[in-house]
């Protein structure tokens, strides 16, 4: 099935400059930079209707709004690859595989947050994403799409690398800042969010690696391209993870509102050994159990929740016959 960020619909190879400009990267970082203004970018990312894949599916073009705006000076992005939710690895594919998508969409928000240095916040564990996106800086610093006067505007961006700590909390956003300021990863107290006192207490947008992937797309192709797929509420596509309950276990990235039937049996091949599901975590072990009969759901956050649980990052869990369900949750 064809992706937005996938475009062939599976987990490619690593993507190099070369490939990447080849199928139109960077145009959207040329179109801002040339034809556009912070303020334009802003406005398309809200018109597209982008929310954050980070669990809380809250609307990017609001969130850099409140950074924007905000007049305390200097102005952050932190992209969040901190994935540490157990059986999640979008983000780390991601960041593997298509690291300019991933740098151009960082590069972009900070354009349209008037920010100039943006922080990748990168699981420790995550050698290989690591250095894939220091690899991608180094070409695109070279070829003038990072760095000191990007593609010869007055705008620059400096990129740093900070470690995130392995463990689930360290993936929350306020506790990211604390460790890109060198403390311990604890939560902060909200509010105030981060968007207006965030790093070092300044403004600061906390976005996931899927949710500044989907931005050069959007900013290339436009809102209303990107409002053709999933729904009205939710537009775009999700990233879904699958473990080794199903016959194919992997990432599928499908427009919100596909059911999890189809998920669960056309992406994944089915329940291995057939065996019948008693229960299915939609998203993840922060989500709530739903029973068997609720295959049928479409998986956008509003339908999930109806539903009676919650869409989080993606990962889908299933917990079949025979097996306990007190067990399985302790496993998570
Ligand atoms: C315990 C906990 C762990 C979290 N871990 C992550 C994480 O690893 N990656 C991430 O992007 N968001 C994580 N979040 C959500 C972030 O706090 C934040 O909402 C997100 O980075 C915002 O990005 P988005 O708007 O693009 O979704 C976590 C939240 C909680 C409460």
């Amino acid at each position: 099935m064809q992706g937005i960020l996938f475009p062939r619909g599976e987990v490619e190879e690593r993507e190099g400059l070369k490939e990447y400009r080849q199928r139109g990267g960077y145009v959207a970082l040329e179109k801002a930079l040339k034809g556009s203004t912070p303020e334009g970018i802003l406005q398309e990312i809200a018109e597209s209707g982008l929310r954050g894949r980070g669990g809380a599916g809250f609307p990017t073009g609001k969130k850099w709004a409140f950074t924007r705006e905000c007049a305390v000076e200097p102005h952050y992005v932190v992209l969040n690859g901190g994935e540490d939710e157990p059986g999640s690895k979008k983000d780390r594919l991601l960041m593997e595989n298509l690291p300019h998508l991933v740098l151009e969409g960082t590069i972009l928000a900070a354009y349209a947050v008037g920010a100039s240095t943006a922080y990748l916040y990168i699981n420790d564990q995550y050698k290989e994403a690591k250095n894939s996106m220091a690899g991608a800086l180094a070409e695109a610093e070279a070829a003038g799409l990072c760095g000191k006067k990007i593609l010869g505007s007055d705008f620059s961006l400096d990129v740093v690398f900070v470690a995130a700590p392995p463990n689930y909390v360290a993936g929350e956003d306020s506790a990211a800042l604390e460790v890109i300021e060198q403390k311990q990863p604890l939560p902060r107290q909200k509010p105030p969010f981060p968007a207006t006192a965030g790093l070092f207490g300044k403004p600061t947008a906390v976005n996931n690696v899927e949710t500044l992937a989907n931005v050069a797309p959007i900013i290339a192709q436009g809102a209303a391209w990107y409002r053709g797929f999933g729904t009205p509420e939710s537009p775009g596509t999700m990233i879904f993870s699958l473990n080794d309950e199903v016959n194919r276990p992997g990432i599928y990235e499908l427009p919100f509102g596909s059911s999890l039937r189809f998920l669960i049996e056309e992406c994944g091949g089915g329940v291995k050994g057939k065996k019948a599901i008693k229960a299915i975590l939609p998203g993840g072990p922060s989500s709530a159990y739903l029973p068997a009969d609720k295959i049928d759901v479409p998986l956008d956050p509003n339908s999930v929740r109806a539903a009676g649980s919650t869409l989080g990052c993606g990962v889908v869990r299933i917990v079949t016959e025979g097996s306990c369900i007190v067990e399985e949750t302790l496993r998570c």
